[in-house]
């Protein structure tokens, strides 16, 4: 085995920030990494932004923001959400760097020298959410698209195409040889039946936008999004010393997007001249999770916001729940009730009660240090202690090189249980009130240190931070991998008696059901389900025009009441608010959020124009003849194209907001104040 280790994400597209799914994946390649780099490989791993595309391109103007500066700002987003959660990634890629340009340009260069990419025509079915063609048979019914349950866009297109169908026969070819290129095994099923069925060539140039990546020689067309962000995980290593990285050991992704990393993927690095032993090694597919038993939607997201998680029950608590409770390629669940009964049961009762239930032994009759057990002194429980660590140490790191990091975990646990058990039947609480029966003691309370110590290794790759607090109250180092050595806790004694302990405050926090209630009203939990109270509208970045809803802060960081944040007098007084009446509403094209208003406020110039962001929440038709609150004295701006002389006040989720109306009736124009 080689012994280099690539890790990759899917780089995440910047119309949304980084949420519970996003967070999953990241923590899986990045708890991949911390633990093949224990075993001395050299890893690497990356993740990124993908930030070109139709979709990219809207939501920016929805925001009334050029597509560059809302990149910026959702990608900073993205990289800053990532360390608070412990995910170290070696390098952050972003599409819009000229360093990942000019990789695809040349990617795109080589498939084109080798007679793979053709001009032609193509019209059909178009999600923009997907960023992917649909046949009509995978609509539904209504004639949307099977994932989003969004409008399908007829769309037309005089391109570039990637001659996919050449590669139908090497793909299968490829497949067969190497098994362990699509896993899980159902995820592989299905890729080959559809490949089986048969490729299609893929439309791989636009011309109806501009953002994206230019085609070589011809840029009125830019490059198809999965062409562009495809190609990150070789950009990222194609300058300098880097390169020795390549190809991709692991490429972890959502079921989502299996086929586009199984398949299309593939094809174009076979296209531009790598050969079968130069493709990614594992494209491996993860499943969903769910929250509180609903679909991860836009208004649920942010009681789960991942750093919120972190910051309340610590990083380390929620890697743990999210690698331990669900195997990885399986669909799950996320809930708070679940994600505290294992920090309740796996970490608090069975591997922090060990620590708590040992040190207080060695303090009171060892001076504080690791005592010295006697080989003499040995009896079957010492030895079925020992042969049960061994065999866990080799099940977790079995389990790990399996793509199982739920299964490792569980060993790990599974061997604290088994020394809780061990403790209970030794009972050195009655070997203390004999001093005869010191060294049997010493015995005892070592074989639990050390079982400590096995154990801060195997979860380290979940849960570094605790493991290395866990480490210093055992007197030892944190844990840093080094190149070459193998760090796994294969051999049994690691821990030299006579070395001092550091005792200290319990490494988890004892959540009681009067905490859990606490809690679960903090995050708005009533019985199991989640109450909606924030949408993405927090999420975006801080907006350029205001003609969508103010941003409801986050609870976790709600200013203090009366703090710094109020404004003068004065400074509100500048805000011209006003009672307008809606005249006439209509969608603005080729947006789900925005509406076109025609609103009178009274003025002798006529209605004005105001564009809305309530168009999830709102029909045009429901709106004409109704009375809203307007901010009359915002600078105009553009949105999508169309001028707004002004905002509507709502409140709410993106997908369920209230505009703001008056008790009784007034005449349009009346300023509000
Ligand atoms: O697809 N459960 O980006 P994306 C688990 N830019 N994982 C989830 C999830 C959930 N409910 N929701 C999202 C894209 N994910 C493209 C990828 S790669 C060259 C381009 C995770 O922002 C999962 O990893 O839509 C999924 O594949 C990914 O987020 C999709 O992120
Ligand atoms: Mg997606």
């Amino acid at each position: 085995m080689s012994n280099r280790f690539y890790v990759t994400t899917p780089i995440y597209y910047v119309n949304d920030a980084p949420h519970l799914g996003t967070a999953y994946t990241t923590v899986a390649a990045d708890a991949f990494a911390r633990q093949r780099s224990l075993r001395g490989m050299e890893t690497r791993f990356l993740t990124g932004t993908d930030e070109h595309g139709l979709k990219i391109d809207r939501s920016a103007r929805e925001l009334g923001l050029e597509p560059q500066a809302f990149v910026d700002q959702i990608s900073s987003k993205f990289r800053d959400a990532w360390p608070k959660l412990l995910c170290e990634p070696s390098d952050f890629i972003r599409t819009t760097e000229p360093r990942h340009k000019k990789v695809a340009q040349d990617l795109w260069e080589r498939c084109r020298a080798n007679g793979d990419i053709f001009e032609g025509e193509h019209e059909g079915w178009y999600c923009v959410s997907c960023e992917q063609f649909y046949p009509e048979k995978d609509l539904t019914e209504e004639k949307l698209c099977p994932i989003h349950k969004r409008a399908v866009e007829w769309t037309k297109e005089t391109g570039y195409f990637f001659r996919l169908s050449r590669y139908q026969d090497k793909l299968l070819e490829h497949y067969e040889k190497h098994p362990e290129f699509v896993q899980p095994e159902g995820r592989r099923n299905e890729v080959i039946s559809f490949v089986k069925e048969g490729l299609k060539d893929l439309s791989i140039s636009r011309t109806t936008f501009q953002w994206g990546i230019p085609v070589p020689n011809d840029p009125k067309h830019v490059m198809y999004v999965w062409f562009d962000a495809l190609t990150n995980y070789l950009s990222a290593v194609s300058g300098g010393p880097e390169k020795r990285f390549w190809p991709p050991t692991l490429q972890l992704v959502g079921k989502d997007i299996v086929r586009f990393h199984a398949i299309y993927w593939p094809a174009f690095l076979l296209s531009a001249g790598f050969g079968a032993d130069e493709l990614p090694k594992t494209v491996f597919a993860h499943g969903f999770l769910t929250i509180n038993g609903q679909k991860m939607g836009k208004s649920l997201r942010n009681t789960v916001e991942p750093v919120r998680l972190a910051e309340y029950f610590g990083a380390g608590e929620v890697r743990y729940f999210l690698l331990r409770e669900v195997a990885l390629g399986q669909d799950g669940d996320f809930s708070h009730k679940k994600l505290i009964s294992r920090i309740r049961a796996d970490l608090a009762a069975t591997l922090g009660n060990l620590l708590n239930r040992t040190l207080p032994f060695a303090v009171k009759h060892f001076d504080g240090a690791v005592p010295k057990p006697s080989a003499e002194l040995d009896t079957d429980r010492e030895r079925a202690l020992r042969a049960k660590t061994r065999s866990l140490v080799d099940d977790a790191a079995a389990a790990w090189d399996a793509l199982e990091p739920h299964r490792a975990l569980e060993c790990a646990i599974a061997l604290a249980m088994e020394c809780n058990g061990y403790f209970d039947a030794r009972a050195p609480w009655s070997l203390a009130k004999d001093p005869a029966r010191k060294d049997e003691l010493a015995t005892v309370i070592y074989h639990v240190l050390e079982v400590l110590r096995v154990c801060s290794v195997l979860l380290w790759a979940a849960l570094p931070d605790k493991c290395d607090a866990l480490r210093a109250q055992l007197g030892l180092d944190p844990l840093h991998p080094v190149i070459g050595v193998d760090k796994w806790p294969l051999e049994w004694g690691g821990l030299v008696a006579g070395s001092k302990l550091a005792p200290g405050a319990p490494l988890f926090r004892n959540i009681t059901k009067d905490d859990e209630a606490k809690i679960l009203q903090d995050f708005g939990v009533t019985d199991g389900e989640t109450k909606v109270t924030d949408t993405k509208a927090a999420d975006k970045p801080a907006k350029a025009d205001a003609t969508t809803p103010a941003t409801p802060s986050k609870p976790a960081e709600a200013p203090a009441t009366g703090g710094s944040t109020t404004i003068a007098f004065d400074d509100f007084a500048k805000v011209e608010l006003k009672l307008g009446e809606v005249k006439s509403a209509e969608r603005v094209p080729k947006s789900d959020k925005l509406l076109k208003l025609q609103v009178d406020l009274g003025e002798p110039s006529g209605p004005r124009q105001i564009i809305a962001g309530i168009g999830l929440s709102y029909q045009p038709e429901q709106l004409v003849g109704k009375k809203l609150v307007i901010v009359a004295n915002l600078a105009p701006r553009k949105l999508m194209g169309h001028e707004s002389h002004g905002m509507v006040l709502a409140c709410g989720p993106t997908d369920g907001l209230s505009i703001t109306t008056i008790e009784k009736d007034q005449p349009a124009g009346t300023p509000v104040k």
